[in-house]
């Protein structure tokens, strides 16, 4: 459960990081594709990601990048709403547990690399109003597969 300042600050730092939804989404995926690149085994369907240069011009990683985000930011509404929030993250979990069968390792790996971003772009504040949302994010993300 978020307190009301901090709904308001979480709220408040991802703004500034979901104005360039597309562009930040995939930069999140660009760093994660070439710093972990065992995450790369899950999408063997992309085509062109043999290089950063390449994945940040990719329609595939691009579009995959304002998915994230998207689903992030639709969270994000409802962080005041615990069961609203679970109501979107259970099911996406679900879907990467069973069916993407993601190693939920990763899930840590991706929320800290959009903290580093926040962190890069918009400063220290930033990434600290929105560590406890990436951490429930891999609370609960880790809990389906419990
Ligand atoms: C698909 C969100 C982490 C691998 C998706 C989709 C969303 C999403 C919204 C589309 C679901 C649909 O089509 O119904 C997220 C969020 C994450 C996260 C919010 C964490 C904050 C990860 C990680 C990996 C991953 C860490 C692997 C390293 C995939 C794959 C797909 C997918 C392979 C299918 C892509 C495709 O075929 O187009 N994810 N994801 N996800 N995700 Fe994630």
């Amino acid at each position: 459960p978020f307190s009301e300042a901090e709904v308001q600050s979480a709220r408040g730092a991802w703004e500034k990081i979901y104005v360039d939804a597309e562009d930040n989404g995939t930069a999140v995926l660009v760093r994660m594709f070439t710093e972990h690149p065992d995450t790369k085994s899950y999408f063997t369907h992309f085509k062109g990601m043999d290089s950063a240069e390449e994945m940040k011009q990719s329609d595939q990683v691009r579009g995959h990048g304002k998915r994230v985000f998207t689903a992030i930011n639709d969270m994000v509404q409802h962080l005041d709403n615990t069961e609203a929030f679970l109501g979107i993250l259970n099911p996406l979990g679900q879907k990467h547990a069973t069916q993407l069968k993601v190693d939920p390792k990763n899930f840590r790996i991706i929320c800290d690399i959009i903290l580093q971003l926040m962190e890069e772009k918009f400063g220290g504040d930033c990434k600290a109003s929105f560590e406890k949302v990436t951490n429930e994010i891999c609370t609960h993300l880790n809990n389906v597969y419990k």
